[in-house]
């Protein structure tokens, strides 16, 4: 059997930090929202022994990929060269918590990723791709495990992936696990642009001093905001304290923000631990305007609209 489906990115409207807890991970409080900039993730599961050589399974013109390695009984085909294509690609990780969670053997798993969405860019490529696996393997063997399960096996994986099962409009809090679905943001369009460098998100959590965050997000404010369908009110109370926290990057990010304002954002903000920066627009054709414009200085530049929660869960 054979599926195909996306894998959506995520942005944060507004990150907040508000204690280290005892094991080290940060307890956050973060409003989210899937954008349709995606991956493609394709999962052919055979019976037996092993599916046909990775070669023959997929199509061979298609050179950008990697070549496959075989981990046993899941094999990976990556999209892009650096991308590990064994047990730390988390969509291997994702297909064993599947298979030991259900206890179904006996099939020769073959995943192929074809990557869109920026990685280490705070867009949580890497958990979505996560969470997709997880629903495919969930639809294609029909283990009905439902949200809940997918959740609590999807945080065994990361932080994020809880909330890309779902997707939609969410409050994230803790580590990122306890989901609270929110009235989903009106009509918006957003225009996605990452500065030429990446961000390790456990380097830049290791930078927080939690007593020294000043400026916060108005959580509280942003989940009033949507409630009353007020797309300027969220966008005036979004922020990222990850912003203050930043090493390096300050100046590209400032400038990309300034473009996104000038060109009609209602808002602009990294997203996640950066270094990608979004601008929220109402208006299609003025968010447009800012993509075209911000595509002749940044290759990683994307138009993109919102995406609500993923049904058949
Ligand atoms: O859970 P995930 O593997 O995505 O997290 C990556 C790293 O980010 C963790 O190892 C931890 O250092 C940091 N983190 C954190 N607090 C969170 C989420 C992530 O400190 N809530």
């Amino acid at each position: 059997m054979i599926e195909t489906s996306h894998a959506f990115a995520k942005i944060n409207l507004s990150l907040d930090i508000i204690s280290k807890m005892s094991d080290g991970y940060h307890y956050l409080k973060t409003v989210m929202q899937t954008v349709s900039l995606s991956d493609e993730i394709t999962i052919e599961c055979v019976p037996g022994k092993g599916a046909k050589d990775t070669k023959d399974t997929w199509d061979t013109k298609d050179t950008q990929y990697t070549k496959a390695k075989d981990t046993k009984d899941i094999t990976i085909v990556a999209g892009l060269q650096f991308l590990p294509t064994d047990e730390r690609n988390i969509a291997v990780k994702a297909a064993r918590t599947f298979f030991a969670h259900t206890g179904i053997t006996g099939y020769k798993t073959n995943i192929r990723i074809k990557k869109h969405i920026p990685v280490s860019a705070g867009l949580g490529g890497g958990s979505t791709d996560g969470a997709c696996v997880l629903r495919l393997l969930d639809k294609m063997f029909d283990t009905k495990l439902g949200r809940s399960t997918l959740e609590t096996l999807g945080k065994s994986i990361g932080s994020d992936v809880p909330f890309c099962i779902a997707g939609g409009t969410c409050l994230a809090e803790g580590r990122g696990e306890i989901l609270t679905d929110l009235t989903s943001i009106p009509q918006s369009y957003f225009v996605i642009c990452k500065p030429p460098f990446v961000c390790s998100t456990p380097e830049l959590f290791r930078h927080v001093k939690c007593e020294k965050i000043h400026a916060r997000p108005d959580t509280n404010g942003i989940i009033a905001s949507l409630n009353k369908r007020d797309l300027s009110g969220v966008a005036r109370r979004m922020y990222n304290v990850f912003e203050d926290i930043l090493p390096r990057g300050a100046r590209d990010i400032a400038e990309i923000k300034y473009a996104l304002l000038d060109y009609g954002a209602l808002g602009a903000v990294m997203t996640g631990s950066g270094p990608t920066v979004f601008g929220l627009f109402d208006s299609e054709s003025q968010a447009r305007k800012a993509f075209e414009h911000l595509k002749t200085g940044y290759r990683e530049c994307f138009f993109t609209g919102t995406v609500d929660r993923l049904e058949g869960i």
